[in-house]
This record gives C-alpha cells, sequence and structure tokens, in this order.
C-alpha cells in the first residue's frame, strides 16, 4: 500500500473535471459500490474511493494498459476497495457479474481522451505534434489508418458531420480518401494539412478546422456515443 495521504498523488496523467459535481450528482455514500467506467488516470475514482471509505468499492474499467497501470498505482492505498480492469465500458454488466458484484449504486463515465493519450504523440490523437495514424484508446482494434483504407465517402463524411459536426464533410471526406489512395496519408500531420485544405473557410471559429474533424473517426471509431447509450 502506497503511504501517500489522500488526494495528494502528484500526476500529470490527466486533470479529472467536475469532481465536486460528480460527487453530488451520484450521492455517493460510505459503503456504496461504484463503477468508473472511464478509469483515465484515476482522478474520478480516487474521490469516489475517498468519498464511499472507510469500506466502499470503486471498480475502474479502461480500455487503456497505460491507464490501468497509472490508477493502480495511484489507487494502491486503496487496497482491495479498487478494482481496476481492462475493459471496454460497454462490457460493465458482464464484468461486474464476473466480479460477483450486484447491482451498484451509481456509475460514471467521462468519455473521450485523456491528457495522456493527446500528449504522447504515438497514439495518433494529437495533429499539432504529428504521428501515425493510429487513435486507438489500446493496443486492440483497428488503426484510423485502417479504417480509412475500408472506409467509403459517405462513412467518412458520416463521421465528420455527426460525430465532429465539421462543416463541408463531403468535401474534406473527399479530400482525404483521395490523399490515402495516392499514399500522401500516413500521420496525423497529413491529415491536418489535407483538413484545412478542404476545410471551408470559417473566420468566426476561433478553433484550427482539423480540430473537429479529429473529435469526429475518434468518436465514431471508438463508438463513443452509441456505447454511451447503450450502458
Ligand atoms: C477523459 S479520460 C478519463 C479521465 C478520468 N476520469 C480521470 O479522472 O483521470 C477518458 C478515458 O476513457 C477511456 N475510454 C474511452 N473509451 C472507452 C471505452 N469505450 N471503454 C473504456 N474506456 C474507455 C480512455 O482510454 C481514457 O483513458
Amino acid at each position: 500500500m502506497s503511504e501517500r495521504a489522500p488526494g495528494s498523488y502528484d500526476s500529470t496523467y490527466h486533470a479529472p473535471i467536475m469532481v465536486d459535481e460528480v460527487l453530488e450528482w451520484l450521492e455517493v455514500s460510505p459503503g456504496g459500490l461504484y463503477l468508473d467506467g472511464t478509469l483515465g488516470g484515476g482522478g474520478h475514482s480516487e474521490a469516489l474511493l475517498d468519498a464511499c471509505g472507510p469500506d466502499g468499492v470503486v471498480v475502474g474499467l479502461d480500455r487503456d494498459p497505460d491507464a490501468i497501470a497509472e490508477a493502480s498505482a495511484r489507487l494502491a492505498r486503496f487496497g482491495e476497495r479498487f478494482v481496476p480492469v481492462r475493459a471496454n465500458y460497454s462490457e460493465a454488466e458482464s464484468v461486474l457479474e464476473r466480479l460477483g458484484l450486484g447491482r451498484v449504486d451509481g456509475w460514471l463515465i467521462d468519455a473521450g481522451v485523456s491528457s495522456h493519450q493527446l500528449d504522447d504523440s504515438s497514439r495518433g490523437f494529437s495533429f499539432r505534434e504529428g504521428g501515425p495514424l493510429d487513435m486507438r484508446m489500446g493496443p486492440d482494434g483497428v488503426t484510423l489508418g485502417e479504417w480509412l483504407d475500408e472506409a467509403s465517402e459517405r462513412d467518412v463524411a458520416y463521421a465528420l458531420r455527426v460525430y465532429g459536426e465539421v462543416k463541408g464533410a463531403n468535401r474534406i471526406a473527399r479530400a482525404i480518401l483521395a490523399a490515402r489512395a495516392e499514399g500522401k496519408l500516413d500521420t496525423t500531420a497529413a491529415l491536418r494539412d489535407v483538413v484545412a485544405d478542404a476545410a471551408p473557410r470559417d473566420r468566426a471559429r476561433k478553433i484550427h478546422p482539423a480540430t473537429l474533424a479529429f473529435q469526429g473517426p475518434v468518436s465514431y471509431t471508438h463508438l463513443t456515443l452509441p456505447t454511451i447509450y447503450s450502458v
């Protein structure tokens, strides 16, 4: 067990947001059983464990082995009260069954990518640094590059429009697939440039056009929204 005092873990992995609101909305009480479907750096889980002590339990899921390792180190001081499992949150029910745990008193999903995943350019989530066209949450599944090789223009435009709320989705999708077919699209930096060239000019928008375009495939290929609705 770690000697660290509660809440004193020094982590640059990910800073959780709305921690007080999460505790309030979940009405966390001592002795309860809670599920954190997106463990990340373990910040929300730590707050849940503090609030449901001395004998409440938190099951933390994440698809990313980095998150499981980081949160396990951070939350070691809680011993058996913290149960980390590498799994998709869509499997929450079967994980709880397998652990022999009953109905949870509350659950949390903080969907998306962690700062750690964004900061590590080798993960392929960031267009600022450049990196491989990966964007996987962990070692399983298809990379963004593999997805693009199979996707139709309609699929790509749908991901951009519905999940990224991108304007000019059809034109951008066409440009992306053309660049990929010509062998000019292997990195996130190349994707950023293709999107920037094809995106309609929108002076009112302060963000880079690739910001939303990157959000589209992340949400679509990881089925973030449909998966949340299925939980
Ligand atoms: C925004 S971070 C969560 C941060 C966390 N709340 C904390 O306090 O550090 C999102 C995390 O969800 C994970 N994730 C995304 N989709 C997932 C899914 N379908 N199932 C399980 N984990 C997922 C990512 O790997 C990432 O670690």
